[in-house]
């Protein structure tokens, strides 16, 4: 047989993908009545649909031709890029503006930002740091972009972020490779529900610039997909970027935006990379090969998508809806957290400790709990040792059913 694909490619196979899994249980479930799908990473209301926020439905149909067909400019459009900059930060926008210099380069998702960013901010067969639980595609962004990834544990034996074992592996790898670049999901991790607090931001910038003074290059790639989902009030939602403002002078923070997450645009693919450095040769730097690689890579982002987030950012009146249908989607997403872990305690069910998001994670020493749970009508994404649960695609009354049957395989 002719060797048909390129020698770089021939390691590319998608494994027990989670859109994959996904569909195994949709085909269940016109099956068998009782299935229970906790796979999906997009948020459904109990009627069993996705929640799509009616005020991004209206802003999408209001959208004239030319902002619906023609192509996008690659950098955006201003309401778009400063609307997402001022919701990323909130009360911290203006501070940051004025510690740092910036860009905003619309991507394809965060997906599509992840993916650029890995490319264009290590060498090949560089190393990428992580926590040991971890969103699985960041596996295959990382090798699509010849690079490899290596984890530090996430947490202590308190369950608390495990800022000992970040340094350790930051200092170690800066000093392996002579290059520093972290990946971080937070707050609302996917799949734990970890929220880091200030003070463990505090702890992560102060290695960096450790690392950074060995004279070492450090990115700081901060993955903010599920922000808007915290169980806290939003006025704190955005406090972690106060620790931001101690960043050292040549560090450059890429924050990844979704427009999936935010505004339920799942299928539009729109997200931005924000580059933040205090070195505005390190932000020229960043938008040069940013705006090279998304030319190059997908040529510009859904011009409606853009477009509905610009005027929705942009109209008080827009925003003003959008605030109130986000807080009755984290009131949705809290009731069904909430009872799941009263049932785990009801149980006895221990499970990681959750602070937003749309999953709850669950320890096992049940290396078969997939297969287990799938006999047993039971979807769920299994990872080394913990099980994955979407609370985002459940509704309240499988709760009590989908944690008496965890438990009984776990
Ligand atoms: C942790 C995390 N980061 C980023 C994304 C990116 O999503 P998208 O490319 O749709 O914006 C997801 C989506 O599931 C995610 O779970």
């Amino acid at each position: 047989m002719k060797r048909i694909v390129g020698r770089h490619a021939e390691y590319k196979k998608l494994e027990s993908n989670i859109l994959q899994i996904s569909q195994e249980a949709k085909a269940a479930k016109k099956k068998y009545t009782d299935v229970i799908d906790a796979t999906v990473g997009m948020l459904h209301k109990e009627d069993g649909n996705v929640l799509k926020y009616d005020v991004v439905d209206d802003v999408l149909h209001g959208l004239s031709d030319s902002e619906t067909y023609h192509y996008a400019p690659v950098r955006g459009t201003k309401d778009f890029t400063e609307g997402v900059f001022n919701w990323v930060f909130g009360d911290n926008a203006e501070n940051i503006r004025k510690s740092f210099k910036y860009s905003i380069i619309p991507t394809t998702g965060g997906s599509g930002a992840i993916s650029n960013s890995f490319y264009n901010f290590n060498d090949f067969n560089q190393k990428v740091l992580l926590p040991n639980y971890y969103w699985s595609p960041y596996q295959n962004f990382a090798l699509e972009a010849n690079v490899d990834l290596k984890t530090f544990l996430m947490y202590d034996e308190l369950y608390k972020f495990n800022a000992t074992d970040f340094k350790e592996k930051a200092l170690e790898l800066a000093q392996e490779q002579e290059r520093l670049c972290v990946l971080l999901n937070d707050p609302s991790n996917n799949p734990t529900g970890l929220c880091m607090t200030k003070d463990d931001w505090k702890e992560v910038i102060a290695t960096l610039n450790q690392v950074n003074r060995l004279g070492v290059p450090v990115i700081l790639i901060h993955d903010i997909a599920y922000i808007d989902y915290q169980m806290k009030d939003q006025k704190y939602s955005r406090e972690i970027f106060e620790a931001y403002l101690d960043l050292d002078e040549d560090i450059l923070a890429i924050v990844v935006f979704s427009g999936s997450k935010t505004f339920s645009l799942y299928g539009f693919r729109v997200g931005a990379q924000i580059g933040l450095s205090k070195s505005q040769e390190i932000i020229d730097n960043f938008l040069r090969v940013g705006d090279y690689s998304v030319r190059a890579r997908f040529s510009s982002v859904s011009q409606p998508g853009m477009n509905i987030i610009g005027k929705i950012f942009t109209h008080p009146e827009y925003k003003a809806r959008y605030l109130k249908e986000l807080n009755n989607a984290t009131t949705l997403l809290k009731a069904r957290a909430s009872l799941f872990l009263e049932e785990a305690e009801k149980h006895d069910l221990q499970i990681l400790p959750y602070c937003g998001g749309f999953f709850i994670s669950v320890p096992t020493k049940n290396k078969n709990i997939f297969k287990d749970l799938v006999e047993d009508h039971v979807y769920v994404i299994a990872m080394q040792d913990i099980i994955r649960v979407a609370i985002s695609s459940l509704c309240v009354d499988e709760i009590p059913e989908l944690v008496r049957k965890i438990k009984k395989h776990i």
